[in-house]
């Protein structure tokens, strides 16, 4: 219940909507309100000035750093973009404390020290978390600004100055052709962005799948929890926690290739309702059904998006 106010702020309908808040976004709605909700304009009752006044008091108060010119990027990446969500400090703004489920991570946690590889870090920022409101920042900050602004969180506030930064986003032990992950090392979230060649990369054991059987299989047997449309939306998934995987999902579309496909759908994913088909179905059938998760939900926006991403990167 939003105390009947209709729409409802738009920070409980859409928080990552709030990344949007520059200071021009701000002053243009208090001079004049926002057409169609409870939010009236200023702009009669105070002047020009008076409205910069308010909004710079705003942003100072809940956004010190925004305004720091001598801030390094990073620092002011991390101001205008994270902030809000993650608090100045790091250790999670207090509106999202209880205002989201789940509440963003905590950097300043010993659990935070423990987990955010750099790599991890990296992709996360890149392709935002699943079923969460981390958003996916690839498109919206370049590939040097998300440098810039992980770099900042490991050193200023993971480590203290202690941690370990990145010079360059090319992956450090890039991942090695073939190499299995098996399904408890995809729980403890060891991730990486797979490259083109990794994506090229086909089923093990000299398998080839067939995504006809696949797809027939898939319709039957995996669109109940993970959707007809692979988006984690199936008509059982409303009841089961964790959600089932949205293949849709930017995180998704980097993470899985065939072999890890494959993987996944032989052993499951213990302490969650995915089972274990190896029990059910030869490998060949497994290669039939990761076929069609592959090229129906996982590798078409992954190939544009690595197109578009190198054609950012290029001078
Ligand atoms: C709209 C709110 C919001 C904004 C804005 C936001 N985050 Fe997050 N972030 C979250 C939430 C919620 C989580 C917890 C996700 C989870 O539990 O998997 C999170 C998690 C993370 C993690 C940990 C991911 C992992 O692998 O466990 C990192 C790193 C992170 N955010 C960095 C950033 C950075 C850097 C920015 C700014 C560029 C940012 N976030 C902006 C909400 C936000
Ligand atoms: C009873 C519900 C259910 C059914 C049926 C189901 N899954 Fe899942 N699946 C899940 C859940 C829940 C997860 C997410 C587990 C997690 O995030 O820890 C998942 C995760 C996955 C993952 C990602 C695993 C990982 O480690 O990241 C893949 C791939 C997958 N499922 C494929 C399939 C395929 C293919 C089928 C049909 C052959 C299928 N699933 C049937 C519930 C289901």
């Amino acid at each position: 219940m939003s105390g009947g106010m209709n729409p409802p702020p738009r920070v409980f309908t859409d928080p990552a909507g709030l990344v949007d808040l520059t200071r021009e976004r701000m002053i243009k709605s208090v001079r004049e309100g926002r057409p169609g909700t409870a939010m009236s304009g200023w702009s009669r009752v105070l002047t020009d000035a008076q409205i910069e006044g308010v909004v710079d008091y705003i942003q100072d108060r809940l956004m010190p750093s925004v305004r720091s010119e001598k801030a390094s990027p990073g620092r002011r990446l991390y101001a205008q973009n994270c902030s809000v969500c993650h608090g100045d400090r790091g250790d999670t703004a207090v509106w999202a404390q209880s205002g989201l489920n789940p509440a963003p991570r905590d950097f300043t946690s010993e659990r935070a020290r423990r987990e955010l590889s750099l790599e991890r870090m990296l992709f996360s920022v890149r392709y935002g978390r699943p079923e969460t409101a981390m958003p996916a920042w690839s498109g919206r900050l370049t590939e040097e600004e998300i440098l810039a602004v992980v770099n900042y969180v490991r050193d200023a506030i993971i480590f203290k100055g202690g941690g370990e930064v990145a010079e360059t986003l090319e992956p450090k032990g890039a991942p090695v052709a073939g190499t299995p992950v098996t399904g408890a090392v995809a729980e403890a979230g060891v991730v990486d962005s797979l490259d083109l060649a990794a994506m090229r990369e086909p089923m093990p054991q000299g398998l080839q799948g067939d995504p006809d059987w696949g797809m027939r299989f898939y319709l039957a047997n995996c669109s109940v929890c993970h959707g007809k449309a692979g988006d984690g939306r199936g008509p059982r998934s409303e009841f089961i926690d964790p959600k089932p995987r949205n293949f849709r999902h930017p995180a998704s579309q980097h993470k899985y290739n065939r072999p890890r496909l494959f993987d996944v759908i032989a052993k499951g994913v213990v302490r969650s309702e995915m089972p274990a088909w190896d029990k059910v179905l030869t490998p060949q059938e497994i290669a039939n059904v990761g076929e069609y998760v592959f090229l129906s939900f996982i590798s078409p926006g992954h190939r544009e998006e690595l197109d578009r991403l190198k054609n950012d990167s290029k001078p």
